[in-house]
């Protein structure tokens, strides 16, 4: 286990050729064996590049508009509903989110269709990988092959008709036009589609429900957002009332930090897996091939020499930079996030129309944490919202 910055950077940027990423084979199988995850080479670099191009941000700019409407659309079936199951919302918004980025223009019916067999796949992610008729892993499997066909009759039917519609779909469906990497497959475009929404939905989900814990535990720093949120309202309205944009969002330097200090705060992903491809010396141990090795992230950033006063909730502090690899919350090196833009992105118009519009009061449990993996307030963070003024 490795808990030192320095260190971290030897596993994953230096030396990265000798740490490869593992997983649990069942977890593979579910998530599909040809997703970018599990890759090292040219094949992950290949398609590294062209998720970046997806979630660019100037990819990320055109889809701001599209992300506000699903913010609105959630917030406004809030208003008559006085109890919310803080992560439940957060997971069918970021779920939608991760949908519109995977296929950008798609009909509806086909996302229910994908959302339902998705649904019923990660029902048993997290069970024993027991793989006989009944069993919760069995059914999630089974949801998965489901899931392939589908996706395989959508890219037939994009191609047929010469369409791409935009999204990392479009992206894909372009470069295996093009030849690019010596052609992509099917599976290979399927198994990255879903791995993405996997690595999209449940992640941001889970920050957002911590951002509210935080503000709901911290009024002061609810204020300073919100006055920073109402500035931007403002001069919304003052421009003929348009929508949101790439460049307003670039100006929440307060909400940002807010995000920063969640995600520090949270470490909703505690650490990463890798796993020595050969004997690698370092710092004086052999690590034996085949041996775990494991970054954690959580212990660096809740240490008081990078972090003071690591428990307590002060956006402020990122103010400064956080020093050389102390601030990892999306990894760091080759396999390092795709989709923090867009992840911030999505939780910072939320944020906008959340802090601006309501107030919310925490139910229950106040301080217990529950794990489903990653972790979040317990019972997903039950709150009674009511309109701000
Ligand atoms: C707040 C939300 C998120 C957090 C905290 C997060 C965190 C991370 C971390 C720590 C890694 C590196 C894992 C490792 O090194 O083993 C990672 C990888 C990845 N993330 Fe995210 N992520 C988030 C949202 C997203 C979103 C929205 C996308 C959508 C594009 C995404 C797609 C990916 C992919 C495809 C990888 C694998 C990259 C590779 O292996 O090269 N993530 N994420």
């Amino acid at each position: 286990m490795i808990s030192s910055p320095d260190a971290a950077k030897i596993i994953l940027v230096s030396q990265a050729h000798l740490f490869k990423p593992t997983y649990p084979p069942s977890k593979m199988k579910m998530i599909g064996p040809d997703a970018l995850f599990f890759h090292q080479g040219e094949y992950h670099s290949t398609l590294k590049r062209l998720v970046r191009v997806s979630f660019s941000p100037s990819a990320l700019a055109r889809s701001v508009p599209e992300i506000e409407k699903l913010v609105l659309s959630f917030l406004s079936s809030w208003e008559n509903n006085s109890t919310i199951h803080t992560l439940h919302e957060m997971k069918k918004f970021a779920f939608d989110v991760a949908m519109h980025s995977a296929f950008g223009d798609i009909e509806q019916e086909e996302i229910q269709g994908i959302k339902c067999l998705y649904q019923r796949l990660e029902k048993g992610y997290n069970s024993l990988p027991l793989d006989f008729p009944g069993t919760p892993y069995h059914k999630a499997m089974k949801a998965r092959k489901k899931l392939t066909e589908r996706l395989k009759k959508l890219i037939e039917k994009r191609r047929e008709n010469s369409e791409r519609r935009g999204g990392l779909l479009g992206v894909l469906l372009k470069a295996q036009e093009e030849n690019v990497g010596n052609g992509l497959n099917d599976n290979q475009i399927a198994d990255n589609i879903i791995g993405v929404i996997f690595a999209a939905h449940d992640t941001t989900a889970s920050v957002l429900t911590w951002a509210l814990k935080y503000l709901h535990d911290h009024p002061n720093v609810l204020e300073d957002v919100t006055r920073e949120q109402e500035g931007i309202r403002h001069k919304l309205e003052s421009e003929g009332n348009r929508g949101l944009t790439w460049d307003d969002t670039r100006q929440m330097s307060v909400t940002s930090r807010v995000i920063q200090e969640t995600l520090r705060s949270a470490s909703i992903l505690s650490f990463t897996f890798r796993e020595a491809v050969e004997d690698v010396e370092f710092q004086g141990f052999t690590i034996p091939k085949g041996w775990k090795v494991l970054p954690l992230f959580r212990t660096i950033h809740h240490s008081p020499d990078f972090f003071p006063q690591p428990h307590n909730f002060d956006p402020s502090r990122f103010q400064a930079l956080p020093k050389p690899n102390t601030f990892m919350p999306f990894g760091s090196g080759i396999h390092s996030c795709p989709g923090s833009d867009l992840a911030k992105l999505e939780m910072l118009i939320m944020l906008h129309h959340l802090t601006t519009t309501f107030r919310w009061k925490v139910i229950g449990a106040k301080d217990a944490v529950q794990y489903g993996p990653f972790p979040v307030p317990k019972g997903g963070l039950p709150i009674q919202v009511y309109p701000r003024n």
